[in-house]
């Protein structure tokens, strides 16, 4: 009997996987396509300064950041990816150093990660940190080229571990006599910009770029050419590129929302084995990509953020909307419950406003008159549903 339901699947794969993708790996997120449209501006000001590795100079740091989608991941790899193409050919030698930061989560593992970019072996523990550094400062020295190092969603490593690690990079070039380092810091968090210590700044943004929001022609354009290598021709229906650009316009122009949602509607198309995408599977793809970032944002809450949200489901599911203070109490029983100490009032209170920065509530501020303000929380109704499900035990 099983074996039936897999050879239905297995015959199911073959008929419709071959006639809505051609290549759906052009829609994944680390997919770099060899175009980037209306990014020439970023592309040529980044290349004008790593340029000159060719020559054997040491390039500016440069720091670049934007909101999330905008494509500096893209940009940054594209460029430095045909520079080194460039400089292979000319047998100039140019590396990159690329690490995500926010997957690699400690110091060790980021220096090794760079150092290994190098050819450097390193071991997976059992190293002093310096050791490690040295170790690549010796093998960078020997090689004797330009190691341009990409620090990616840096914001994540340096509010876990500080930025003692960029204090050095900033400066490694002084310990190095054959070879050149050049950092390319990437964020999409100006708060951390704002944040770093001055000197870091200076020195890990002597060039700073900005990358803007795409608007819905632009990732119009973005999404065609993607679709035009990624789906068989004809599949697309008239209007889906448009409204997923739309659709993805409104989230302030997030080219990786945009990928997803076309990514995903072909899929449910192809999951219902209709020959074509359709708006219908957009609008599916949408909701789709919203629950599963709804039950992201729930599931990966720190617990006192998870009990002030349970607090609030309890207390609205029978009267509907609650105020702060009876938010506090009934969170500081759940708490206590549990075995924890309850947060203070305040904090309690600054959760309550997270909470609504993540869109999971709604708070607004009512004046009580002479009994000053107070706020009146909502669950948004739609996802009351999964917060009650997800939150069922607290942990
Ligand atoms: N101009 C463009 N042309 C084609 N594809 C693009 C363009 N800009 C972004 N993309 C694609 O959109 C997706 C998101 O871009 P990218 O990863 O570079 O964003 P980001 O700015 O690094 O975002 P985050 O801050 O979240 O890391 C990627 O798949 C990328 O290839
Ligand atoms: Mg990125």
């Amino acid at each position: 009997m099983s074996k039936d339901i897999i050879d239905e699947l297995v015959e199911g794969l073959k008929t419709t996987s071959t006639r809505i993708f051609r290549n759906r790996e052009i829609l994944h997120p680390e997919y770099i396509p060899d175009d980037l449209p209306h990014r020439e501006n970023e592309i040529r000001r980044l290349a004008e300064i790593l340029v000159v590795a060719l020559k054997g100079e040491r390039p500016s740091n440069v720091l670049l950041y934007g909101l999330t989608g905008t494509g500096k991941t893209a940009v940054a790899r594209y460029v430095v990816k045909r520079l080194i193409e460039k400089a292979n050919s000319i047998g100039a030698k140019i590396e990159e150093g690329y690490v995500n930061t926010r997957k690699l989560d400690t110091t060790y593992r980021v220096v090794s990660a760079i150092a290994s970019s190098i050819g450097l072996r390193v071991p997976p523990t059992g190293l002093a940190i310096s050791e490690v550094y040295r170790r690549y400062i010796n093998a960078l020295d020997n090689w004797g080229g330009t190691h341009i190092v990409i620090l990616d969603e840096i914001d994540y490593y340096v509010r876990r571990e500080g930025d003692d690690l960029l204090y050095k990079l900033v400066r490694i070039n002084e310990e190095l006599k054959n070879s050149r380092v050049a950092l390319i810091g990437i964020t999409n968090d100006i708060n951390f910009v704002e944040s770093l210590d001055p000197r870091v700044r200076s020195s890990l943004g002597e060039v700073e770029i900005v990358f803007p929001p795409y608007n819905a022609e632009q990732l119009f354009d973005i999404l065609k050419q993607r679709a035009e290598k990624a789906f068989y021709p004809g599949v697309i229906e008239d209007g889906v590129i448009s409204f997923c650009a739309a659709l993805a316009a409104r989230e302030h122009g997030d080219a990786r929302r945009a990928l997803d949602l076309l990514r995903v509607a072909g899929e449910i198309a192809e999951r219902e084995k209709s020959p074509r995408v359709t708006i219908e599977h957009v609008k599916k793809a949408n909701i789709e990509l919203e629950e599963g970032r709804v039950h992201q944002s729930i599931i990966t809450l720190p617990f006192h953020q998870k009990a002030v949200l349970r607090a609030i489901v309890e207390i609205t599911r029978s009267k509907g909307t609650a105020t702060t203070g009876e938010v506090y109490l009934k969170y500081s029983e759940l708490v206590k419950n549990l075995g924890f100490e309850p947060l203070t009032q305040r904090r309690v209170s600054e959760i309550i406003n997270q909470l609504d920065m993540l869109g999971l509530i709604n708070a607004t501020v009512t004046s009580r008159g002479r009994y000053g303000v107070t706020k009146i929380i909502k669950v948004k109704p739609e996802l009351a549903k999964t917060i009650e499900e997800l939150l069922k035990d607290l942990k």
